[in-house]
């Protein structure tokens, strides 16, 4: 064999014994023996110079030590990859030891609350929207035809900003101001979101969560209204409930009605109802000759402690790892 090829196969052989056996070093070695500046190279160079009858013997030879040479790379390459596996392979395992738990989190109730009404008001043609949380007084109350001294308004069930004259929202029925501000009917709106009174007991929380539906056309009527809430509710809860609709009041609506639902034994109330007052439309410069709508508004929160079977509603908003645990299978 011809002494480069030995040389080259020593120079692997002696990286391997250091240990230092690399990809990077493999490939130094190569350039030395097979690249521009190496001998073989200017062995090659110089086949010009010997007399032609030597020329093919002598070329010959110089080939058949570069295969010598790739070989020797090739095989240094080969080795080092099968070291690499056999290192991995020769690490021990104890198949006895305990499995690291994984711990997966969930979503909160409520979050699932407000994707699947989202989804079931999508379901049924809605668009579902979203407003601010911080409002004016005018979308809160005044275009929503409250009277100057409504008692809503008091500091009693209102957080008012003292910065300015803001508000942080008392229902999701503002966003219906906004809609009708950007958009001409006909419209179908779903609006979930928070919404904040000064209320705080098991069935009340400074903050809640509602979803607002607003529906604008040329033919809407109060038993719309009716199944719509119910088919929602049902569609949510997932089951046939027992209900009845109770006249109520709301600045915005007339008529209005409340929905109450047997649950337990006894009457919950979950939403209130009803049609658009002509003063809200008219305040948004929609024709009421032309166009009627109603609206609902129910509590995420209620929804969600029904579905639930959650008894005080303040556990949505503790965070207490075992109680949301039980959301994981939800996912
Ligand atoms: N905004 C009312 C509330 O928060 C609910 C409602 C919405 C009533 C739409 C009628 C129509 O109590």
């Amino acid at each position: 064999m011809d002494e480069i090829v030995l040389a080259c196969q020593e120079a692997i052989e002696s990286l391997k014994s250091s240990s230092k056996l690399s990809a990077f070093e493999i490939d130094q070695i190569k350039s030395e023996f097979l690249g521009k500046k190496s001998e073989l190279t200017s062995r090659f160079k110089s086949l010009k110079d010997l007399p032609g009858s030597e020329r093919q013997a002598a070329g010959q030879k110089l080939n058949q030590i570069r295969q010598a040479l790739e070989a020797v790379i090739v095989n240094a390459h080969a080795d080092l990859e099968k070291a690499k596996i056999d290192a991995e392979l020769s690490i021990k395992i104890d198949p006895t030891m305990q499995a690291r738990q994984k711990r997966q989190g969930s979503l909160h109730p409520l979050t699932l609350a407000y994707m699947e009404l989202s989804q079931i008001f999508t379901s049924m043609g809605f668009d579902v929207v979203e407003g601010p949380e911080i409002e004016t007084p005018y979308r809160n109350f005044f275009a929503l035809n409250f009277p100057e001294n409504h008692p809503a308004i008091t500091m009693h069930d209102t957080f008012h900003l003292t910065e300015q004259d803001l508000l942080l929202r008392t229902h999701t029925s503002t966003v219906q101001v906004h809609a009708m501000a950007k958009h001409q009917p006909p419209l179908r709106i779903a609006t979930p979101g928070k919404v904040y009174r000064c209320d705080h007991d098991a069935t009340h929380s400074p903050m809640f969560n509602q979803v607002e539906c607003l529906v604008i056309d040329e033919d809407c009527n109060f038993s719309q209204v009716k199944w719509l809430l119910v088919k929602l509710c049902e569609a949510y809860l997932g089951k046939a409930l027992e209900y009845r609709f109770r006249p109520s009041f709301f600045p915005f609506t007339e008529p209005s009605a409340e929905l109450d639902i047997r649950w337990n034994g006894k009457w919950l109330e979950l939403a209130g109802c009803g049609m658009v007052h002509p003063n809200v439309l008219k305040e948004a410069k929609i024709d009421t000759q032309k166009y009627r709508g109603f609206a609902f508004g129910v509590g995420i929160d209620r929804l969600a402690m029904l579905k639930y079977g959650i008894n005080d509603l303040r556990v949505l908003y503790e965070n207490h790892v075992d109680f949301l645990k039980q959301f994981n299978e939800s996912l």
